[in-house]
């Protein structure tokens, strides 16, 4: 497996992959891999035949006040799991080699970041999309592959590729839950002992719609009340937002038919997470 902080070696690395008439896959991921990351490696891993992680903890998704510093990083054990998991190449820039000094472009979208988390981190999604958009072009995979965990991301990405013309397959993969329930993530280490027991009233109010939805209830704000309630039961559980949206467009909707996501962002304690469900 080869680790490369430069942007013209991993580029040609992959263009001579491609001229073998190889299939290359991307997993762009922040690092700290946990077993999210590896099922969307174990996925790439089996449909191409070679594999690129991108590690880059990405300062421009990041506003003022939120945790880049604090943010987990571990090269050393990411590097392990990528081996293990049949990674070819590591792409794991500095932050000088993706951003020069009289860096000025950006690659922005109206209408589906402007909801759910993009409310609350404004910069957030522009900073996702430019560094995608640099990703795709350093490393010109066939497909690239990303968790349905960040719902709102997946969509925005999908709508860029097709809006951009970018000539790449998108995947989404399904969330990766510990025993309990709790999605997967890097922030989970973040929370205490009790806040982890706690945390699990994300997925069990998720859970509850679901049932209800297969009971029969269509009214998206009966769904969003019901979530809501749950949460409220929760004592370290702070709601940041409730959405019940179309998973095309991010926009609120009345009914739920078509395609649907279910999003919630709740603080526990002072760490933010994500949960949803995608029903199409
Ligand atoms: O989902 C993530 O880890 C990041 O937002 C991504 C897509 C790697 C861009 O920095």
């Amino acid at each position: 497996m080869q680790i490369s902080g430069s942007i013209k070696e991993t580029r040609n690395q992959v263009k001579s992959w491609k001229e073998e008439g190889l299939k290359v896959g991307l997993v762009p991921t922040m690092g700290y891999l946990h077993e999210g990351h590896k099922s969307l490696i174990d996925r790439a891993r089996a449909e191409n035949d070679r594999v690129v992680v991108s590690i880059f903890v990405n300062p421009m998704q990041f506003g003022p006040g939120e945790d880049l510093e604090a943010y987990p990083r571990d090269l050393e054990r990411d590097s392990k799991i990528c081996e293990e998991g049949g990674v070819d190449l590591i792409f794991h820039p500095e932050v000088e080699e993706m951003y020069g000094p009289d860096f000025h472009g950006f690659v922005d979208m109206t209408v589906l970041p402007e909801k759910l988390c993009g409310a609350s981190r404004p910069v957030h999604f522009k900073g996702v999309q430019t560094v995608v958009t640099k990703l795709f072009h350093i490393i010109p995979a066939h497909r690239a592959y990303f968790g349905q965990k960040d719902a709102q991301q997946l969509a925005i990405i999908r709508r860029m590729v097709i809006d951009l013309d970018f000539d790449i397959e998108i995947i989404g993969c399904p969330i990766i839950r510990e025993t309990d329930g709790l999605a997967k993530s890097s922030r989970n280490t973040y929370l205490s002992e009790e806040e982890r027991k706690q945390a699990v009233i994300l997925n069990a109010s998720l859970e509850e719609a679901m049932k209800a939805i297969e009971e029969g209830e269509q009214d998206a704000a009966a769904i969003k009340a019901k979530i809501t309630e749950k949460l409220n039961t929760c004592p370290l559980a702070r709601i940041d937002y409730v959405e019940v949206v179309s998973f095309d467009n991010i926009q609120p909707i009345d009914k739920i038919e078509g395609a649907v996501l279910i999003a919630i962002a709740v603080y526990i304690g002072t760490t933010r997470l994500i949960d949803n469900r995608i029903i199409m």
